[in-house]
Order: C-alpha cells, then sequence, then structure tokens
C-alpha cells in the first residue's frame, strides 16, 4: 500500500493553551480507569489543576469513592470500554456536560496485562488483552471525537516502555501496546487537519495494582493449561514473576505519570510522546540495538536460554522487563 504525500494546512497548535485556571472556563478531561493506579493519580492531579474530569469507573462503589474524595469537580461516569452500550452512554453524558464547548481531552488510561507464554495462549486470552487495551480505546476515541474537535481538545493515550521492545511470558501486553502505539501515530496524522494533538506517554515501572492483577490472572490462566507449561516455561514464567513483584515494589509513583498527562494536555505545543522514568528512558536505548543483541540482553534477565556473559549488562537489561507486561 503507497503513502499518498499532500501538504495540508492545519491550525497551528500555538492557537490552543488550556489554562483551568483562566477565570470563566472549566474545561472538561475524560479519564477512562479511574478507579485506582495512574488513572486515579491522574484525576487527582487534574482536579487539583482546576479541570472538570469525567471519571471512567466499573463499579458504583468507585464512582462513590472518587466523588467522596474529589467533590463536584469529578463526574463518575460508570464506563467498562470494552461495552459498546456503556461507551455509548459516557459519550452521552459527556455530550450534556459539556454542550458546545467540547472537550478538552481524552485520557485513554484503562489498561490490563495478560501475561503467559505464548506457545500456550488460549485465543480468547489474546482477545480479553486486545479488546481493553486497543479495541475499547479505539471505541471511546470515536465516541468522543466529535467533541475534542468542538473544543480543541487533545487525546493522551497511555502506552507503555513496552510499546518499543518486548519481554518473554508478556508477549499479549505488549502486542497490545505495539497496537496501540500504532493508533496513536495514525490518529494522529487523521486529527491532525483539526488541530487534535494525540499524545503518547510511555512509562517505566509504576507502582501500581496491575502487578498484583496481572500476576494473579497469569496464575489462574496457568492452572487451565497443560501441565508440560511448568516443565518448557517454568524458568522464564517465574522469572516474569520476580520482576513484576520487584516493580510493584519499587516503580516510580502514579503521579510522577500524572504530572506529564497533565503537561501533554495543557502545553502550548505537546511532544507526540513522552518516556517517563528512567527505567523507560534507558530500555528505550536498549530497544534501538540490533536484534540479536537486544534479544541477548532480554533473554539473560528473562529466565529464557540465558547467555550468562550479560553480567556487566544486567542493570540495563533488568529495566528492559520492568514494564507490567
Ligand atoms: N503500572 C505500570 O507499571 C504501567 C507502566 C506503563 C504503562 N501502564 C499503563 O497505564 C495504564 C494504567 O495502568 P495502572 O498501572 O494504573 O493499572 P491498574 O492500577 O490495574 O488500573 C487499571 C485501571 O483500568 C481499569 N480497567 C480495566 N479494565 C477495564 C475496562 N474493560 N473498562 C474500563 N476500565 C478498565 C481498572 O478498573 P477496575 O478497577 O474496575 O479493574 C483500573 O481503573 C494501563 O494502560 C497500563 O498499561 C502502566
Amino acid at each position: 500500500m503507497g503513502v499518498v504525500f499532500e501538504v495540508v494546512e492545519t491550525p497551528s497548535s500555538k492557537d490552543r493553551c488550556v489554562n483551568p485556571q483562566q477565570p470563566g472556563t472549566t474545561p472538561t478531561v475524560v479519564v477512562t480507569g479511574a478507579s485506582k493506579g495512574i488513572g486515579a493519580a491522574i484525576v487527582r492531579r487534574l482536579v487539583g489543576d482546576g479541570f472538570r474530569v469525567v471519571a471512567g469507573v466499573r463499579r458504583t462503589e468507585d464512582a462513590a469513592q472518587l466523588r467522596g474524595q474529589l467533590g463536584e469537580r469529578v463526574l463518575p461516569a460508570l464506563l467498562d470500554i470494552t461495552d459498546p452500550d456503556a461507551v455509548a452512554a459516557a459519550a452521552e453524558l459527556v455530550t450534556g456536560e459539556v454542550g458546545d464547548r467540547g472537550l478538552a481531552g481524552l485520557v485513554n488510561n484503562a489498561g490490563i496485562a495478560v501475561a503467559a507464554p505464548l506457545e500456550f495462549l488460549p485465543p480468547a486470552e489474546l482477545r480479553r488483552q486486545l479488546e481493553v487495551n486497543v479495541v475499547g480505546q479505539h471505541a471511546v476515541t470515536q465516541a468522543l471525537v466529535p467533541l475534542l474537535r468542538r473544543g480543541r481538545g487533545r487525546i493522551v493515550n497511555l502506552g507503555s516502555i513496552g510499546d518499543r521492545i518486548v519481554a518473554p511470558m508478556t508477549g499479549p501486553y505488549h502486542v497490545s501496546k505495539f497496537a496501540l502505539r500504532a493508533l496513536s501515530d495514525t490518529l494522529r496524522l487523521e486529527l491532525s487537519r483539526w488541530g487534535i494533538q494525540v499524545v503518547l506517554v510511555e512509562p517505566g515501572a509504576v507502582a501500581t495494582p496491575i502487578w498484583e492483577t496481572s500476576i494473579a490472572a497469569a496464575e489462574r490462566l496457568q492452572q487451565t493449561l497443560p501441565p508440560n507449561v511448568e516443565q518448557l516455561y517454568g524458568r522464564a514464567i517465574a522469572a516474569a514473576r520476580t520482576s513484576a513483584l520487584r516493580n510493584a515494589a519499587r516503580g516510580m509513583p502514579p503521579d510522577q505519570v500524572a504530572t506529564v498527562v497533565a503537561r501533554a494536555l495543557t502545553v502550548r505545543r505537546p511532544r507526540t510522546r513522552y518516556l517517563v522514568g528512567t527505567d523507560a528512558r534507558i530500555a528505550a536505548i536498549v530497544a534501538r540495538l540490533p536484534d540479536r543483541l537486544r534479544d541477548r540482553l532480554v533473554l539473560s534477565q528473562s529466565g529464557g536460554a540465558a547467555p550468562d556473559r550479560a553480567g556487566a549488562t544486567a542493570g540495563v537489561a533488568d529495566t528492559v522487563t520492568s514494564d507490567p507486561s
């Protein structure tokens, strides 16, 4: 398929700079997956900065808790992003909320991490991973683009350093994040003529419940797989679990990601992508190494067919396996 180049007039991004402190304007932003982790931190941050936030959650208890903690600046919306009716209802709610002003931003944050060796991954588990991290993000974006166009809003997608580099046992997550990166890049091109900026935020390891949730789901899944999975992949699975536990304990605080998301929504000229965390920056360098060299580094830390010669670079390789990934 060929690429057609055409010079297009795009509204200058310099025309737009959201300042929630400006009197008379309370810009509204939608955040998905706001019950905990990075999503909850983003909501807290944006409310603190003066935004009104429509916060997508899946349970009424989470809605009540957010409202209790943050008050009227938060409008919780019951939103499972894989449920088309819920997406349509949320879009209707947001339309009623913002009217002609439109939306100042959409933060596609909701996400899950499915982990298993690809050889044994049930197709339904891959679909579940993609349904949340890709198809759901697309559905929410599609439903809200008209409001973003009206408000010259921005889209911020929660990618991951795992959208540039992979590790064994967490393939489903990487597949989804690589796809989300392609979704972001394509949307950025397609929406540029309306001045809608699309930003990909790519954190390294963040200390959130995702690690625990992912480990628990992986252990449940493993019970349903043939017994030889343990024999064939036991070492790699154990290494991925140890890495996940370490990241749960030592990852950066979610507020660090929220700060970057707030910046991406408000600066005059946002970057197209933001790496967050030293580990993400190092892994981004490793991602550009030749394939065989990068494989050796990653495998040396992953309990796979690990050549033990990479001791000197172990610290670097560790960051590679550090996404929930
Ligand atoms: N933690 C990290 O190290 C890290 C690093 C890089 C990127 N990220 C990305 O950052 C995002 C947030 O991750 P996190 O670490 O904050 O995870 P988390 O603590 O597990 O929170 C995930 C959020 O997504 C929601 N969610 C899950 N499935 C959903 C669905 N079908 N519809 C709507 N919401 C759904 C969860 O809601 P419930 O409470 O209802 O389950 C929760 O609010 C994800 O996209 C993740 O891939 C995380």
